[in-house]
């Protein structure tokens, strides 16, 4: 007897690897929305009406109206991300839908761009960079252009989950003093880095860098805000490559206009994309990139490729990669 068929929608173009995965399901209809851009919301209500599997992406509201509209065929949706706060997953477990994400495979990816992230606002490259070409790089001067260096300071990390270990790990040749962290739990692996859990306002105070790598949750949200930007050193710099929403872009501003701290590097912003008109946009110590953490070929084949494995997973009854229910 064949098996029975299954419909999966898939909301964005994605990587080969993802699409062959469902492909080789013997009996699957897979559909996708055939563009680089996010599927408009009404487009996407129309499509998933009565498929069994869903693969999104983190830009896709998956609302209670969409599983509504999805109906009781909805066994698995499977986003194409680490984050999952897109998600409706209270609802989803009500309704015994799994819910997946794409742990691990862009851990690398992240961590680098992190650094790198670190790296370009500690010293002003992009200020150097323009410098040059805007023909304003004049005779050597003692004091222009100066940043902070990493040796010597002391770095928190927010969230010591895969990305934030990949980071510290990556930051600890660089002759950093201390490592701290805060989560809301203390990990064992903190040792293997000589990382030590310290409250996070302890965390706030006392660290010359603080690079963000926790998800976006209620007790995450605003999490940086005009208390803790007081609490800050006037030299910290602030990294974020977690999500947008945990710090308040408002109170942001404020703290590196006032030169409350030294500088920020996002990677992440509250909302994407943010517009270019942003306020945040103009200051020359907030260095902003336009979510690239994982923009390597080597993750997005990867997160693809488990995306579409873990659809095929569910559909097969066999424990998927990254399950959100345990977390
Ligand atoms: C994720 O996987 O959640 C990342 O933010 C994508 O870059």
């Amino acid at each position: 007897m064949s098996a029975e068929k299954k419909r999966v929608y898939v909301t964005r173009r994605i990587p080969k690897p993802g699409l062959d995965r469902l492909t080789e399901l013997e009996n699957c209809e897979v559909e996708i929305y055939d563009s680089d851009e996010a599927i408009p919301q009404e487009v996407l209500l129309e499509k998933v009406k009565g498929v069994n599997g869903l693969l999104c992406m983190l830009t896709d509201n998956i609302n209670k109206d969409v599983l509504d509209a999805a109906g009781d065929n909805l066994e698995v949706v499977a986003t194409m991300s680490v984050g999952f706060e897109h998600i409706d997953v209270e609802t989803c477990k009500e309704r015994k839908i799994r819910v997946c994400n794409t742990p691990n495979v862009s851990t690398d990816s992240v961590a680098e761009l992190t650094v790198s992230l670190l790296l370009l606002t500690a010293r002003r490259l992009l200020d150097g960079v323009a410098a040059v070409k805007n023909g304003e790089w004049g005779k050597w001067k003692p004091m222009w252009l100066c940043g902070i260096e990493l040796t010597g300071r002391t770095v928190g990390i927010l969230g010591l989950g895969r990305i934030g270990y990949g980071v510290a790990r990556r930051l600890k040749p660089f002759g950093i003093k201390q490592i701290v962290y805060h989560d809301v739990c203390q990990v064992s692996y903190a040792d293997d880095i000589g990382a030590t859990f310290v409250e996070f306002d302890t965390m706030a105070r006392e660290c010359d860098i603080i690079c963000i790598c926790c998800n976006l949750t209620p007790q995450t949200r605003h999490r940086f805000n005009k208390k803790v930007f007081s609490m800050m050193k006037n030299e910290a710099i602030l990294i974020n490559s977690g999500r947008g929403g945990v710090i308040n872009h408002d109170d942001l501003f404020d703290a590196l206009k006032e030169g409350q701290i030294f500088a920020a590097g996002l990677d992440v912003t509250e909302p994407e994309p943010l517009p270019s008109n942003h306020p945040l946009v103009a200051l020359p110590n907030c260095i902003i990139l336009p979510h690239m953490g994982s923009n390597t070929w080597d993750s997005r084949n990867m997160m693809s490729a488990t995306a579409g494995e873990n659809v095929v997973n569910v559909f097969n009854k066999k424990v998927a990669v990254g399950d959100v229910y345990s977390c």
